[in-house]
């Protein structure tokens, strides 16, 4: 990663934490899965508007390894919405030249599922157009703590010298591997917190916090985040031309 102080290009890689959509279904008197419904429509329009706007990558967070904690039925409603995204929307993805990832933890996940992942990463991984990441069953301190026994066992057998590990080895063994690191994360339903999403590869990232709730996303709000993350100045902690 080339880090450089100064006044911000148009961001290579958003992450959005797509939040709201039960709020958005109770302002409605529907049920939330009405709103997570909704959700999906959001998404194509999150997914389209960033490769018309030139985003090298998007990474979305869609279930957290925390969301287990919910009702059965939300969270079955929830796994039926993924396998049904990915039935109904990655043909069409894979049309548009969309490389599809997805991170997050695996084991435990019902077979068809794996499946479903799997087969959508094999089919779109020579795209090169938006690569869109998906965070599904994903939680980012079980994603470092994983790192970590991966680097112990290699260290173990020699595969690796302890003196050899830096932050660049260490990112290495994440699940977002070869990925950038995102420039501008967005959250929105005005919630201002990063819910284990990200931790290690947000260092430096920008975060643009708005108040819609995640159904209600549109091309503007995404335009409007990125005018935000334009006019800030990114340090990294060194100087910017005027104050060295
Ligand atoms: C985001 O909306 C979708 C997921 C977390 C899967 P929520 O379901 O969190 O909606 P709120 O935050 O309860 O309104
Ligand atoms: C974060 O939203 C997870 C996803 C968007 C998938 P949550 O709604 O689960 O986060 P908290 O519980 O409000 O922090
Ligand atoms: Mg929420």
């Amino acid at each position: 990663m080339t880090i450089t102080a100064g006044r911000s290009a148009m961001p290579q890689h958003v992450a959005i934490i797509m939040d709201g959509n039960g709020r958005w279904a109770n302002a409605r008197g529907l049920p939330r899965s009405a709103g997570h419904r909704k959700g999906v429509e959001a998404l194509r329009t999150a997914v389209r508007a960033a490769g018309e706007m030139g985003i090298e990558y998007l990474t979305i967070f869609s279930f957290s390894s925390e969301n287990w904690s919910r009702p059965p039925a939300e969270v079955s409603f929830l796994l039926d919405l993924m396998r049904h995204f990915v039935r109904q929307d990655v043909a069409e993805l894979h049309r548009e030249n969309v490389r599809i990832r997805i991170i997050g933890e695996r084991q435990g996940l019902a077979p068809d599922i794996v499946a479903l992942i799997e087969e959508t990463e094999l089919r779109t991984q020579a795209n090169t157009g938006l690569t869109l990441v998906v965070a599904f069953n994903y939680g980012s301190r079980h994603e470092i703590a994983t790192a970590a026994r991966e680097l112990a066992l290699a260290v173990k057998s020699g595969r690796v010298a302890p003196d050899s590990i830096t932050p660049e080895l260490f990112g290495s063994f994440l699940s977002t591997e070869g990925i950038p690191d995102p420039d501008l994360l967005i959250r929105t339903s005005g919630e201002q917190r990063l819910s284990n999403y990200l931790l290690w590869q947000c260092a430096y990232t920008e975060f643009v916090f708005v108040d819609e709730f995640w159904p209600d996303f549109s091309r503007e709000t995404m335009q409007r985040a990125i005018t935000e993350y334009l006019a800030r100045e990114r340090r990294f902690g060194g100087l910017t031309a005027q104050s060295a």
